[in-house]
């Protein structure tokens, strides 16, 4: 068991990211938005060959050139940078997640970004979000979390993260869109998003971000007790 990991999955919208980075301010731990890795690589390859059945049968060689780092500057977000050039900003549209979600769908750019994703394990915690964490990246952590909320819910929330960075989108094409991406997400053969066995599962449909951090937090403080 790995005590100092924490991990959220769960679909677009259930405000993984928020509760994950509210919980790593606290505890002082690294923040690992591993989805960010599947956007930069999918937007990067796309930007090489925006042919994906081509791309997709020859991964390895349409890969082997791309590096991807996060650069963190003094009390602000992590910038994500693919060979040196920033994506932290034109990876957050909707085309971009589902390329994403293709991508997402193969075992070598899995093996790749699973490879960026256990770098972030380091003094003195992380806290780690996504679609797999609980149950392949870092299976062996002490504390997962699943989120869920309803589909309405999360394409409210999804259109006022895209609305608060200046993306326009409404409300019944988000919706289709995310319905899209789940399927993708949960029916794809390798780390399919699902609940981890030993996940804590929490619907944030009614709940707003204080209240699933003051329940998160609250579970984590007792399983830290109890090393
Ligand atoms: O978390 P996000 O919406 O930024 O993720 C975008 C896509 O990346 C998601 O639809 C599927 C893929 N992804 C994944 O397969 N595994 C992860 N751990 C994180 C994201």
């Amino acid at each position: 068991m790995n005590h100092k990991v924490i991990t959220i999955d769960g679909p677009s919208g259930v405000g993984k990211g928020t509760i994950a980075i509210m919980i790593a301010e606290e505890l002082g731990y690294n923040y690992l938005d591993s989805g960010s890795l599947y956007r930069s690589l999918a937007l990067k390859l796309y930007e090489k060959n925006n042919n994906f059945d081509e791309v997709l049968k020859n991964l390895d060689y349409w890969i082997s050139d791309i590096a991807i780092d996060f650069r963190y500057k003094d009390g602000q977000k992590a910038q994500i940078f693919v060979n040196n050039e920033d994506f932290t900003d034109k990876i957050r549209t909707e085309k971009v997640a589902i390329l994403a979600s293709n991508i997402a769908k193969d075992p070598i750019a899995r093996d790749m970004l699973e490879k960026y994703q256990r770098k972030y394990l380091s003094a003195p915690g992380l806290v780690a979000d996504g679609r797999d964490m609980g149950t392949k990246v870092f299976s062996d952590a002490n504390t997962k979390f699943y989120l869920t909320a309803s589909i309405e819910k999360r394409a409210e929330r999804r259109l006022n993260q895209l609305k608060d960075q200046g993306i326009s989108a409404n409300l019944p094409a988000l919706i289709q869109k995310l319905l899209l991406r789940d399927k993708a997400d949960t029916e794809r053969l390798i780390s399919p998003l699902i609940p981890a066995k030993d996940a804590i599962i929490i619907d944030t449909s009614d709940i707003d971000a204080s209240e699933v951090f003051n329940r998160t937090i609250n579970i984590i403080r007792d399983n830290l007790k109890n090393i």
